[in-house]
């Protein structure tokens, strides 16, 4: 499967306007390709009790997956105006569950991009096998 990767972060940048982020001010936006080259969106939702705040990553993977989704190929992140945003190493464990060779793509619509495969951001990953 191959796709566009600005058309991702594009996708990842609109979803990143949807954010409830009162608390931090940094709006994150997800954008998760599937094997068959759907795309599920996510941006972070925060709470008065802070820890209970969710990651736009595991939003995206958590839409997919309640879809129906277990075949991922890339995700795309977009967080505040920064030049690089990627995920935390709660998502990261998380998207391992379901996509240990996923590629992950971070930066701004229309500017150069940065790419890592999740077993990069996360090597000598623990899961099911
Ligand atoms: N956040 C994400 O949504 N994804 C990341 O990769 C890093 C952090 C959110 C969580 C919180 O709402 C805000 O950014 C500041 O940490």
């Amino acid at each position: 499967m191959t796709y566009n990767h600005q058309e991702l972060i594009a996708a990842a940048a609109r979803a990143k306007e949807k954010a409830y982020a009162p608390y931090s001010r940094f709006k994150v936006g997800a954008a998760l390709c599937t094997a068959g080259g759907k795309i599920y969106i996510g941006c972070n939702i925060e709470n008065a009790s802070y820890s209970l705040t969710i990651c736009a990553e595991r939003v995206a993977l958590f839409q997919a997956i309640a879809a129906g989704e277990r075949d991922f190929v890339a995700l795309a992140v977009v967080g505040g105006d920064q030049a690089a945003c990627f995920p935390c190493g709660a998502c990261r464990q998380v998207l391992a569950e379901f996509a240990p060779e996923l590629e992950v793509i971070t930066g701004q619509p229309g500017s150069p991009l940065y790419r890592r495969l999740l077993r990069e951001l996360l090597p000598d990953t623990f899961t099911l096998k």
